[in-house]
């Protein structure tokens, strides 16, 4: 005789919308429509992360090539209860938590502290958050699980507000933004923060060319897939013509910016309707799109943006390989 499994009482997870289908919808047109009518023409990389995106992303994090997951890792395998002991934080908020599957180190660091009692996961991604939010709670009872579906370029200032609050951004998703709005949005984060409170930031390092580009262009082509998903988001959102097949995927190296730039450049002359943003215009052949910049750091140059957006750094935790670095540093008085 079959038995039925032994049910277990749903955790509850607050989940709060920030980001409602109207915003989303007119803030892709707003997006589109500027990126597309400048020179170079460019796409919003936070639409990369529709239900496919997400699920490409998370097949790049397991590619040999695409190092940084695991470096980030072995940060916090190493270090995490020293981050634990030294933020002495009760409420983790993570931006762009995605699966929020490494943040497991930190929240099993904090627990055996003691001390930690809210775990606030911010992205856009809806569907990821709900399910990452969801197993958190079922494998945390007793912590407080308060997912937010928002933007975290738009919405920092409307995050609930818990305890002693230590910000985690990790992934090295700082290193998709271009220089100035990385510059806005630390000084964002310092002024939501009350003095004392941290931040806990992952960079990606500098390294040499060949390794950069193999992560970004790794020969089962997920990440090429995961670019020119960016065009198949804008077909469907907003009935583009777009043919994702009439672009091939550039990925370099910009030694001068320090950063993999991440193209698509069109194989034909191609003429393209995006009605959902009232637009229309001719690709020439060779054309390139501008979809992602992915930024590497030097320690020091992190030091210093910490500095200039507010920050005092309490500690630098780099992996054995010395490939990737996470930053621990406090909201200054
Ligand atoms: N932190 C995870 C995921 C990194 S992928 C890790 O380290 O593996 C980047 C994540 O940021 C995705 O989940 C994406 O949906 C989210 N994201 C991108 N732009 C965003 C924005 N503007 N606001 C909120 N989340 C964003
Ligand atoms: C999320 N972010 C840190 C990734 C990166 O490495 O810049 C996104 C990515 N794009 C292509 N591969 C991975």
């Amino acid at each position: 005789m079959v038995t039925a499994p032994a049910q277990t009482a749903p955790v509850p997870v607050v989940v709060r919308v920030l980001l409602d289908p109207e915003w989303a919808q007119t803030g892709l047109v707003r997006e589109v429509r500027a990126g597309l009518e400048a020179v170079p023409r460019r796409l919003t990389p936070q639409w990369l992360y529709d239900e496919r995106g997400s699920e490409l992303f998370d097949r790049i994090t397991r590619l040999p090539e695409y190092y940084p997951t695991r470096r980030e890792r072995e940060i916090l395998e190493r270090h995490a209860g020293d981050i634990a002991v030294a933020s002495r934080a009760t409420a983790l908020v993570e931006l762009g938590s995605g699966s929020s599957e490494k943040t497991r180190l930190l929240l099993d660091a904090f627990t055996a502290r003691g001390a930690l009692r809210w775990f606030v996961p911010v992205d856009v991604s809806e569907s990821t958050l709900r399910r990452a939010a969801a197993d958190v709670a079922a494998a945390y009872p007793g912590l407080a699980v308060e997912a937010v579906v928002a933007d975290f370029t738009a919405h920092l200032d409307q995050l609930p507000h818990h305890g002693r609050r230590l910000v985690a951004f990790l992934g090295g998703t700082i290193g998709n933004f271009a220089p100035a709005a990385r510059a806005e949005f630390l000084r964002a984060v310092a002024h939501g923060l009350e003095p004392g409170e941290g931040l806990l930031l992952g960079t990606d390092l500098v390294k040499s060319a060949d390794r950069l580009i193999a992560a970004y262009d790794d020969s089962e082509g997920i990440t090429e897939e995961f670019i020119r998903n960016a065009l198949v988001v804008i077909d469907r959102e907003l009935g583009a013509t777009f043919d994702p097949a009439a672009f091939t995927y550039v990925p370099f190296w910009d030694a001068r910016e320090q950063r993999m730039d991440l193209r698509l450049r069109s194989t034909r002359r191609q003429h393209v309707r995006v009605p959902g943003a009232d637009l229309e215009f001719d690709l020439a052949d060779g054309e390139e799109l501008h979809v992602e910049i992915s930024t590497k750091f030097m320690v020091d140059g992190v030091r210093a943006e910490l500095d200039a957006a507010g920050f005092d750094v309490a500690e630098v935790f780099t992996d054995e390989a010395g490939d990737f670095a996470l930053t621990l540093a406090a909201r200054r008085a």
